[in-house]
């Protein structure tokens, strides 16, 4: 047998190991995930976001975009608060830079999204008067990089 196929053979094996891993908190094969910056607990139960998150999402943009539901349970808005480090200045990190919240396992598992692209991945600073729209949209926001030091 070549190196390539003993490879093959032992992928299932390996799938397997990967499924029961990602099954157990803290597990070596899985990525490091950095911790809530925010709460007790999210949203769900740990276990039913990891599997679960996107559904939530896509439903509360339903709600939202169609139903006019804002502030909700699901709200990306929320994910961001509690999710998002900040640095040594205080100055928060981007969910989807590298390593961060998002980032790290969706990089791990190779799934691409875009939603980044319009809405901001650092949590809102005081901005009272903006509307959610005005918010997530924010060019002030969106060009808040990762680690880039405060001046005031
Ligand atoms: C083309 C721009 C655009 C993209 C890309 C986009 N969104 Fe949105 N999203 C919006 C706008 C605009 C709203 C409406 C905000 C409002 O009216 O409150 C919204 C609202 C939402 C809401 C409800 C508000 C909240 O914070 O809970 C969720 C959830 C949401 N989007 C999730 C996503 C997810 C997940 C993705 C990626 C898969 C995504 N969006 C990609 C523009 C976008
Ligand atoms: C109130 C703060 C809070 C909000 C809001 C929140 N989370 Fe969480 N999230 C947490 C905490 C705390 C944990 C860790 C719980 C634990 O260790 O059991 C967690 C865990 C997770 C996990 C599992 C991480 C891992 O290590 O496997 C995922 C995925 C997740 N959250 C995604 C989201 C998404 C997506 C949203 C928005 C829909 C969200 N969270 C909203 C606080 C929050
Ligand atoms: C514990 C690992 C983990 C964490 C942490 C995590 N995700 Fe995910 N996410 C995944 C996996 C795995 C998928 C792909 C699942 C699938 O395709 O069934 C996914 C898929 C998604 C999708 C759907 C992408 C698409 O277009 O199909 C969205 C939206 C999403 N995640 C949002 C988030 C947001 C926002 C955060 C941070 C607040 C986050 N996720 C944190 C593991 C994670």
């Amino acid at each position: 047998m070549t190196p390539r196929l003993n490879f093959l053979g032992l992928l299932p094996a390996l799938i397997l190991l990967c499924g029961i891993a990602a099954a157990e908190e803290g597990s070596a094969l899985l990525p490091p995930i950095p911790p809530p910056a925010k709460g007790d607990e999210c949203v769900e139960p740990t276990d039913v976001m990891r599997r679960d998150h996107m559904r939530f999402l896509q439903h509360q943009r339903d709600d939202t975009v169609h139903g006019g539901i804002r502030g909700a349970k699901h709200s990306l808005v929320g994910c961001i608060d509690c999710h998002a480090q900040t640095d040594a200045h205080g100055v928060a990190i981007a969910v989807n830079a590298k390593g961060q919240f998002c980032e790290s396992c969706h990089s791990f598992a190779g799934v691409r999204m875009d939603c980044f692209g319009c809405h901001t991945a650092v949590p809102a600073p005081d901005q009272a008067g903006m509307t959610l729209l005005e918010w997530t949209t924010s060019p002030v926001l969106a060009v808040t990089k990762p680690a880039s030091p405060r001046t005031d």
